[in-house]
C-alpha cells in the first residue's frame, strides 16, 4: 500500500507504494485510514531523535477493515477516530482513567508496540508506526482501545482533527485546567493546538481570552473562535495586555501552545496569585524552565502543570467532543484550512512551518 515514509532526520517524507501491514493481533484492529491531519508533533519527530524508517501521522479517522481476536466492540465497516494514546485498560493509571499516564499508551506513542514490534514493514524490514497511529498510510493496525467508533453521519475528513488538536486543546481546558465560567485565559501560540484551546475556553465560558501569536492571520482565526484580546508578541507588550484585560490581577489560566520553554515562564508571570499555567506545547528536550521558588509559595501560590493529549480518556472525551460539534458549539470545519492528497504531504508540512492556515488534512485516497 501507499504511505509517506520518514527515512532520516529532516528528510522530506518519501511516498512509497510497497509498505506492508500485518493482520491485526489479539486486541488490535486493521483500519483503512481516510483522512489525517498534520500536527507540529509530526514535524518534531521528523526533525530527528526518533526511530526510522517510520510512518508519521497521528490525527486520523478511518474505517475498520478487520478486527483481531478478542475485539468485540468494533466490526468491519465501523467508522472510527484514532487516538495517539491507546490505553491498556487494566493498569493503575487506566483504573484512574488516565490514558496519558498508561505505560502501554506511552509506549505506543513512541513508534512501536510495547513489545518493540510494529505492524508495518517494507521488503521484510520493520517500519515504525509513528506517534501511536501511523496515519500517513492507507492502512494501519492499532490497538482496539485507540479506535473509537463514531456515527456514520459524522464526516471523517472533519472528525480527524479531534484525534490530536481537539483532544489536546479542548482537553487541556476541560480536563487539565478545569477552566470555570468567568475565568480569564491567556493562550500563547495559535496553531491547531492553540486554536482548540481558544475554542475550549469559549465553551467553558471564559470571560476574557487573550491570545498571542506573531502571525496575524492566526490571531484573526482565534478572534473568530472567541478570543477577546489579540497580542502580537513581536511588537505588543504581553504583560501590559494581560494587566489591561484583568484589572492588573493576571489571568486565571495561561496556556503555552507554541513549544517554547521561555513562554512557560511568561505564562507563570502572567497568571494571578494562585493562577495556573498549563504547558501544552512540546518544548525542545534541552530547554529548561526556571521558576523562582517563591512563586509557588506564600503570596504567589501559583501552579504549573503539564498536559499530554489534554488528559483525554478516549471513550469519554471523543464522544463528548463530537456532541459539542453536533450541537454547533465546537467548530471543527473552521480548523481545516487546507486539504491535500497524500503525495503532497511535504507541501502540507511546509504550510505548517510557515504557519499558513491552521490544519492541513491529507486525503489518503487522493
Ligand atoms: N501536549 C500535547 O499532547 C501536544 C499535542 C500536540 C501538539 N503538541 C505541541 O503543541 C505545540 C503546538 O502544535 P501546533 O500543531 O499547534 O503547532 P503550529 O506550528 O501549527 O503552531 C505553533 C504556533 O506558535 C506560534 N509561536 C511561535 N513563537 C511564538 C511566541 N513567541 N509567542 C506566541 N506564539 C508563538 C507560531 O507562530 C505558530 O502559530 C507544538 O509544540 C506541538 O508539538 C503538544
Ligand atoms: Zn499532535
Ligand atoms: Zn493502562
Amino acid at each position: 500500500m501507499r504511505a509517506a515514509l520518514l527515512t532520516g532526520p529532516n528528510a522530506p517524507l518519501e511516498i512509497v507504494d510497497d509498505l506492508d501491514v500485518e493482520d491485526p493481533r489479539a486486541g488490535e484492529v486493521l483500519v483503512s485510514v481516510k483522512y489525517c491531519g498534520i500536527c507540529h508533533s509530526d514535524v518534531t519527530v521528523q526533525e530527528g531523535g526518533y526511530a526510522v524508517p517510520a510512518v508519521l501521522g497521528h490525527e486520523a479517522a478511518g474505517v475498520v477493515e478487520a478486527v483481531g481476536p478478542g475485539v468485540t466492540h468494533l466490526v468491519a465497516g465501523d467508522h472510527v477516530m484514532l487516538t495517539p494514546l491507546a490505553p491498556c485498560g487494566h493498569c493503575p493509571a487506566c483504573a484512574r482513567h488516565e490514558a496519558t499516564a498508561c505505560p502501554d499508551a506511552l509506549s505506543f506513542s513512541m513508534n512501536s508496540r510495547p513489545d518493540g514490534t510494529s505492524p508495518f514493514s517494507r521488503g521484510g524490514d520493520m517500519v515504525y508506526r509513528g506517534l501511536g497511529v501511523g496515519g500517513f498510510a492507507e492502512q494501519t493496525v492499532v490497538s482496539a482501545s485507540g479506535a473509537v467508533k463514531i456515527p456514520d453521519d459524522i464526516a471523517l475528513d472533519i472528525a480527524c482533527v479531534i484525534g490530536c488538536a481537539m483532544q489536546t486543546g479542548v482537553g487541556a481546558v476541560f480536563n487539565t485546567a478545569g477552566v470555570e465560567r468567568g475565568s480569564t485565559v491567556l493562550v500563547m501560540g495559535l496553531g491547531g493546538i492553540g486554536q482548540a484551546i481558544v475554542q475550549g475556553a469559549q465553551i467553558a465560558g471564559a470571560s476574557n481570552i487573550i491570545v498571542s501569536d506573531p502571525v496575524e492571520s492566526r490571531r484573526e482565526f482565534a478572534s473568530g473562535f472567541g478570543a477577546t484580546h489579540l497580542v502580537d508578541p513581536t511588537s505588543d507588550d504581553l504583560a501590559a495586555a494581560v494587566a489591561d484585560a484583568t484589572g492588573g490581577q493576571g489571568v486565571d489560566y495561561a496556556f503555552e501552545a507554541a513549544g517554547r520553554a521561555a513562554l512557560v515562564e511568561q505564562g507563570i508571570e502572567s497568571t494571578r496569585v494562585g493562577g495556573t499555567t498549563v504547558m501544552v506545547g512540546a518544548s525542545p528536550i534541552d530547554e529548561n524552565v526556571t521558576i523562582n521558588a517563591a512563586v509557588l509559595f506564600m503570596t504567589m501560590q501559583k501552579r504549573l502543570v503539564g498536559s499530554l493529549l489534554g488528559h483525554c480518556w478516549p471513550d469519554r472525551d471523543i464522544p463528548l467532543l463530537l456532541d459539542l460539534y453536533r450541537t454547533g458549539r465546537l467548530d471543527l470545519d473552521g480548523m481545516i484550512s487546507h486539504r491535500l492528497g497524500l503525495s503532497d504531504v511535504n507541501e502540507g508540512i511546509r504550510r505548517l512551518h510557515d504557519a499558513d492556515g491552521i490544519r492541513t488534512v491529507l486525503d489518503l485516497s487522493a
